[in-house]
């Protein structure tokens, strides 16, 4: 068994597994190299030969516990029929939704649409060593929802009266599960060994509405990993102490902490749970021994139970490479 799904299902901490979200990605110069040559993103992620050569660029070059498909949660809606654009500083940009053409989608066309991801971890897991994880990924039906409803402005705020007055919202989230669930048993017959489900704009829902559009959504999808005796981390980023509420009522094997999260009162309240993650990732910025306090922080505070060594959100695209080894490096000679 590989560190992180020890981690990940043994109730006693054995080891310290290590990776990053986006740790492959903009930070990396060889990753620019092969972006400039390939302008469309999308596309991209739909090259199986390169999206596989780009999850493998973070393990070769550290000594990471896992690599993570390089892909993105919105091939989802690309593949069932929306558009993608990405405008400078402004994020992705979706086409109008059709509701229409969103329920025209059907199982085989769907799968066939993401076969150069499934391609691209077949591949992958062959060059994989097999101590490592490869995780598989899908955003959670309410993040997607912001993106394909064109919900969030320049300022990262939603006018909540437009979701409430969505008469289809239940139908739209209970076909979003049904896709996504898909591309999960897709990505673990290709061979993903975790799955990671990100709810990065779960923040953005009022408290009245968390069960209904993040825990319960959430609680599908962890259930059908847990059917396919796979494990799952959640991170549902945003949501403060309903962290716990989240944790009681979705049950997932890992939790991810966001950089809002006091990791005292996590390791305090969220129990009988692998945690992952929490520190800013703008600490990379700062002075090496900033850094090393911060990371030995984390490493004493969550020293007796599971835990695995991440961010609380992805590397930023400034983040210098060396010193995301180093952070590396004192990890892994932590005892
Ligand atoms: O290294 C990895 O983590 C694997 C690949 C990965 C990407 N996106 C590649 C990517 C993963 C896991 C994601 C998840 C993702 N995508 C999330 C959830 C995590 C989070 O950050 O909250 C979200 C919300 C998206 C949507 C998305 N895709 C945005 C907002 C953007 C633009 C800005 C940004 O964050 O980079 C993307 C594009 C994207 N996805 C890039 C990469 C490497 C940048 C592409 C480029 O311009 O070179």
């Amino acid at each position: 068994m590989n560190t992180l799904i020890k981690s990940l299902t043994e109730k006693k901490k054995s080891c310290l597994p290590i990776w990053f979200m986006r740790q492959a990605g903009r930070y990396l110069p060889e990753f620019r190299k092969i972006r400039l040559k390939n302008p469309n993103f999308i596309k991209l992620c739909f090259n199986s030969k390169l999206s596989s050569k780009i999850t493998l660029q973070p393990i070769k070059r550290f000594d990471l516990d896992a690599a993570i498909i390089f892909s993105d949660i919105l091939i989802v809606p690309y593949a069932l029929g929306q558009e993608i654009s990405f405008q400078k500083k402004k994020g992705p940009k979706l086409s109008n939704f059709n509701l229409n053409k969103f329920l025209s989608n059907n199982d085989k066309k769907f799968t066939k649409e993401l076969k150069p991801v499934y391609d691209a971890i077949k591949n992958t897991r062959k060059s994989l060593n097999k101590k490592k994880s490869l995780i598989a990924f899908v955003g959670a039906p309410w993040t997607l929802f912001v993106y394909m409803m064109g919900l969030k402005n320049d300022k990262n705020q939603i006018n909540f009266k437009l979701v409430k007055k969505n008469k289809k919202i239940n139908l739209i989230f209970n076909k979003l599960n049904k896709y996504l669930c898909l591309h999960i048993k897709n990505q673990i017959n290709a061979g993903a060994d975790v799955v990671q489900i990100f709810d990065s704009w779960a923040g953005l829902i009022p408290n009245s509405y968390l069960e209904k559009l993040c825990y319960k959504p959430n609680y599908k999808l962890v259930n059908f990993c847990k059917k396919n005796k796979i494990p799952v981390i959640c991170f549902p980023k945003g949501i403060k102490k309903n962290y716990l509420n989240f944790l009681n009522k979705v049950k997932p094997n890992g939790l991810s902490l966001d950089y809002d999260i006091d990791p005292h009162w996590a390791n305090k309240y969220l129990k009988n749970v692998c945690l992952q993650g929490g520190i800013d990732p703008k600490i990379l910025f700062k002075k090496e021994d900033k850094i090393n306090k911060e990371i030995d922080k984390y490493l004493e505070i969550f020293g007796k139970r599971p835990y695995i060594f991440n961010l609380g959100h992805g590397l930023l695209p400034k983040t210098n490479p060396e010193t995301v080894k180093k952070m590396i490096r004192r990890v892994k000679l932590y005892k």
